[in-house]
């Protein structure tokens, strides 16, 4: 009894508090991008992803989805689109764009229950699930960070919804087996609560959080070395009995988990957990583009299985809060390789058509027979409005705003301003002791090797650029630079600062099954761009861009290489200015050569590409091809087979 009663307050002074981040964001419109990436974001506003509220059912309806459908995965619809749209309207300071989130913001707001409850089952009796909001609550937060006269309304919205979730969750009500998966979004919408706006409900707040993640599933089960699995897991049986675990898209978004948990258990355990679960899925799942194989469970290294686009976004979202929680570089190294890879290169340039599952080898894009995607339909490769499934249409928007509102962070105390995610930017902010401090980051990156800093502070501050991994010499101001663990420190003063930081990368050969190579530099992967044909094969009435296309090569592709012959060469370009879209056929400024010749490579159906011959013969003379940026290429090989061009 006595024990017992000790191990209680134990624990409670344990749990008492939550672990702070290490890093924290800056309020979503404090950096904005600049350069190609502004471009990109303009893109993406000319785009489907800023025209769906016009014409795209799920969203186009201000009362969040219009219909009337039960089943709890439509309803994230409009959800999935408010997240991904606030930062993006913010970020482009798009009038428009910023009136819809609001509209949509408000609505929510407006029919909030007595009860608490938000969302389309608010004043009806349609079953209610608590997934479908977390997407709405990180959108609302983003809201509020933006616009301080927000806040209110939304925090005292969320704390009327917390006493009703805890009931719920108490009783087992709203639960099903995705939000099961999905339990760590909630939870980090709860410690934004308690971090910034508790209101006096700590205890509740806390109490919410830890029923959510043992009524959850088990992350620190899933990410244990001896039962994860090291192919694809079409024909195995998850032994934890969670099956939705090794959904790809659960499996990004559950990446939060164990960090989330660690900030009220204190339990390394969780961290450490955490960060080899990372590794082990990119060790066995991992492709050269960045992201890890699921079409729509864990597939294996195979270069035509395909990766989901909303696992994309999801891993970069979930990899910025990776790094926050655990301070390993590790995370953004990899988000950034997500971003300017695996992100532009299953979309179009124009970025009107988005694939489902994109091939890392991928000869055509097209409805397959026989389909490689186990589960999924092979329509699942087509670039098209909303093929095989709705979700990534509403989803993927989120990818690139989110990419740049985590490029800069804090650390906790906000004495230390740290360059996250490399690529052009403003900043403009406040740190500790009402320091303002505005960056300009003036930079063609990862389109160039530097990159230029003017810097104005009130007072000083310790300014931190995260080192890449793949970059050997780096230097500030033309002086070699020793980074520690990833990161490099400079202080700086008040006034003006200007600093050239230099980021020099190799040519990186990486083995991939089948005795196959990848080829990367610096942050891009590099492929051999197929051009194509494209058909189209469903036309939308309601907006012709937003049609369905087959793309079919128009090429050779069927080439083994020799790595010994691997070379960079770049061109500066016109006006200092990149082309635009740049992530598009012929676009990118630096590309590698390579001696290649044509080999027997056959296809696996109508159409993708059987694996590359682990020895394969020359039946033609060696020529010199050029690989490009795989983000810019939309057909592709980036697996490729070897042999010597020296006899
Ligand atoms: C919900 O169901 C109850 C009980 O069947 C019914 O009385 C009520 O009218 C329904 N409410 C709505 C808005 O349909
Ligand atoms: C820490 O977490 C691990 C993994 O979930 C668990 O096995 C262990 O019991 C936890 N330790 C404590 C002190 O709760
Ligand atoms: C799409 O519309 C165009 C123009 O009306 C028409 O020529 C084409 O046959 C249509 N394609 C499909 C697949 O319906």
């Amino acid at each position: 009894m006595r024990l017992a009663i000790l191990l209680c307050t134990v624990a409670f002074s344990v749990y008492a508090q939550l672990e702070p981040k290490k890093y924290t964001t800056l309020p979503l419109g404090q950096i904005m991008p600049a350069g190609w990436l502004s471009d990109q974001l303009d893109i993406q506003t000319n785009g489907m992803a800023g025209h769906l509220h016009e014409f795209y059912n799920y969203v186009k309806d201000s009362d969040w989805i219009g219909g009337s459908s039960a089943y709890s995965s439509l309803e994230e619809a409009g959800s999935y689109w408010f997240n991904g749209i606030v930062p993006h309207a913010v970020l482009t300071n798009h009038a428009e764009l910023k009136q819809r989130t609001l509209e949509f913001l408000t609505y929510v707001l407006d029919h909030q229950e007595d009860g608490g409850w938000l969302g389309p089952e608010a004043g009806n009796n349609r079953t209610r699930y608590l997934w479908g909001r977390y997407p709405f609550f990180f959108g609302a937060i983003q809201m509020a960070e933006n616009d301080p006269s927000l806040t209110d309304r939304i925090v005292d919205a969320l704390h009327k919804f917390v006493p009703l979730a805890n009931k719920m969750v108490k009783a087992g009500e709203g639960l099903e087996i995705w939000t099961n998966t999905r339990w760590e979004d909630f939870v980090m919408t709860l410690q934004w609560l308690y971090d910034y706006h508790p209101n006096g409900n700590e205890e509740l707040l806390l109490d919410t959080m830890k029923w959510m993640k043992w009524t959850g599933d088990p992350w620190e089960q899933i990410w244990q070395e001896e039962i994860f699995p090291t192919t694809e897991v079409d024909n195995i049986e998850n032994p934890t009995g969670y099956v939705l675990t090794w959904h790809g898209v659960n499996m990004a978004e559950g990446l939060k988990a164990l960090p989330a948990t660690y900030r009220f258990t204190s339990n390394q355990t969780d961290l450490d957990l955490a960060s080899s679960g990372w590794d082990l899925l990119f060790k066995y799942h991992g492709r050269p583009s960045g992201i890890y194989g699921a079409d729509e469970y864990l597939a294996g290294r195979e270069a035509t299985r395909g990766s989901e686009l909303c696992i994309v976004v999801e891993a970069m979202f979930s990899g910025n809060y990776l790094f926050q929680v655990i301070g390993e570089t590790k995370f953004l190294d990899q988000v950034e390789r997500i971003a300017y890879n695996a992100l532009p290169g299953t979309l179009t340039g124009d970025m009107w058509a988005r694939q489902y599952d994109q091939q890392q080898n991928q000869v055509a894009a097209k409805n397959m027979t026989p389909n490689p995607f186990y589960v999924n339909s092979a329509y699942s490769n087509v670039f098209g409005l909303e093929p095989y499934y709705p979700c990534c249409t509403v989803n993927h928007p989120q990818g690139w705003p989110k990419f740049i509102a985590n490029s800069f962070l804090f650390n906790t105390a906000q004495t230390e301003l740290v360059h996250a995610h490399l690529g052009p930017a403003t900043v403009s902010t406040t740190m500790a002791n009402g320091n303002a401090v505005k960056i300009t980051v003036d930079t063609l990156y990862p389109f160039s090797d530097s990159i230029s800093y003017s810097i104005t502070a009130d007072a000083p501050f310790k300014f931190t650029v995260r080192i890449p991994v793949w970059i050997q010499a780096p230097t500030v101001n033309g002086i070699g630079i020793l980074p520690s663990d990833g990161l490099y420190s400079v202080d700086i003063e008040a006034g003006e600062t200007s600093i050239e930081l230099g980021l020099p990368a190799e040519i990186v050969t990486e083995e991939r099954l089948h005795n196959a190579i990848a080829v990367h530099r610096g942050p891009l992967n590099y492929a051999l761009d197929i051009t194509f044909d494209r058909t189209i094969i469903k036309n939308n009435t309601n907006e012709p861009r937003a049609s369905d296309y087959e793309f079919a090569a128009t090429s050779d592709w069927s080439y083994a290489i020799d790595p010994s012959t691997l070379e960079y060469s770049y061109t500066e370009p016109d006006g200092g200015i990149l082309p635009s879209p740049i992530f598009d056929e012929g676009k990118p400024l630096g590309i590698i050569t390579v001696m290649a010749c044509p080999i027997e490579w056959e296809l696996a159906g109508d159409t993708f590409v059987k694996p590359p011959p682990e020895s394969p013969e020359c039946i033609g003379d060696f020529e010199k091809i050029a690989l490009t940026p795989y983000g810019a290429t939309k057909l592709r090989i980036g697996e490729f087979p070897v042999v010597s061009s020296r006899s």
